[in-house]
């Protein structure tokens, strides 16, 4: 853990919720605070995960509060529900009561392709071992530079829910970002060509659809067709080695939500929207309808003064070479902080 220092708001949430730097507690507070952390929570984060998995998991479970970030997310987002299908299915469409209002990427509306690919391929659950769970505690591990040097990979590891981002690498950065991928959001243009590399065998890999060519570039995957090469920004992979049922499609529902609760942009008229939310802002708004803990890591950019910092923690990009993309980073980032000073949220890095 390092230069992580605990909460001491109580013993409860100090067991599990390293803050940032910015939220250091100086002199014998810090003190006091290692001291109750040490006996609350013993060591379990400096054993061997092999030998304290199964103690640290009863105790950390114990430190989830289910319902937690329900109830907190409901004050900050109007009409809150958790009762929306977290992946696209066929049934929706039959026995839904309100019709999307919206075409991709904010809705459903009108795409007969989508139609026809939920009748193939029809891949919807959520895997056992994540929907049994009574607590759900998730990390969205954002790309960031902060990561680097982090250190943060065994505790990443330890969440039930460990949600990763386009074609972000886990092999050679395990020591920084772990290795457990529980799912991983994408779209066409930014997935990874080697998918077997940065994925467990269960990784859940879940199409964010923000154009019918995405529905049709998975069916085309999936079913072996013959490959299109236009109507993308990028060229995605034409041989992706994915099992069809680890396969997802989001619900457009969270886009619609992150554009108009999270970042507060009109909805009107539908054909103006242009707010593009970029996928970890995306998953985070998933992440405060699915789970009862989310935590963060890895988010944040550097300076925009701040040219030569590369952006990733895996390649040397610059921030320059985010201007062009519609991405409003500045939107994103004062959403993010104020999840995280309502504590709808809490990051492992800082922000
Ligand atoms: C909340 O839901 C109600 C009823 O569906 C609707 O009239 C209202 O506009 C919604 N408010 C927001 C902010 O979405
Ligand atoms: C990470 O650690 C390596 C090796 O100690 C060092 O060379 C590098 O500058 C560090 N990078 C960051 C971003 O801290």
């Amino acid at each position: 853990m390092g230069a992580q220092v605990l909460d001491n708001e109580s013993c409860h949430q100090s067991s599990f919720y390293p803050t940032s730097k910015m939220n250091r507690k100086p002199g014998w507070k810090a003190g006091a605070t290692f001291l109750m952390v040490t006996f609350c929570f013993g060591t379990l984060w400096y054993l061997p995960v092999e030998i304290y998995l199964p103690r640290s998991y009863v105790d950390v479970r114990d430190l989830c509060s289910p319902g937690d970030v329900a109830s907190k997310a409901a004050v900050l987002i109007s009409n809150y529900s958790r009762n929306h299908p977290v992946f696209l299915q066929l049934s929706d469409y039959f026995w839904v009561e309100k019709h999307s209002l919206y075409e991709l990427p904010y809705g459903t509306k009108g795409s007969e392709l989508l139609l026809k690919f939920l009748a193939l391929a029809g891949h919807y659950h959520v895997p056992n071992q994540i929907e049994r769970l009574q607590c759900r505690r998730c990390v969205v591990v954002g790309n960031g530079h902060r990561l680097k040097n982090s250190s943060l990979g065994n505790i990443i590891n330890k969440y039930d829910v460990v949600i990763r981002l386009n074609n972000a690498p886990v092999h050679k950065y395990e020591k920084d970002v772990g290795s457990k991928t529980s799912m991983r959001f994408f779209y066409p243009e930014s997935a990874d060509f080697d998918p077997d590399l940065d994925n467990n065998p269960n990784t859940l890999m879940v199409l964010i659809p923000f154009k019918s060519m995405d529905i049709k570039w998975m069916k085309i995957i999936l079913n072996n067709e013959k490959r299109v090469r236009k109507g993308f920004w990028k060229m995605p992979p034409i041989i992706w080695d994915v099992e069809p049922q680890n396969t997802r499609i989001l619900n457009p529902y969270y886009m619609e939500v992150t554009v108009t609760k999270i970042l507060g942009s009109e909805m009107k008229p539908p054909e103006k929207v242009k707010v593009r939310p970029t996928t970890g802002m995306l998953a985070i708004t998933f992440a405060l309808h699915f789970c009862d803990v989310v935590h963060i890591a890895g988010f944040g950019y550097p300076a925009s003064d701040n040219e030569k910092q590369p952006i990733h923690y895996y390649e040397k990009v610059t921030l320059k070479s985010m201007a062009v993309t519609e991405h409003n980073i500045t939107m994103e980032a004062l959403a993010i902080k104020k999840l995280l000073q309502h504590r709808v949220i809490q990051n492992l890095t800082y922000f």
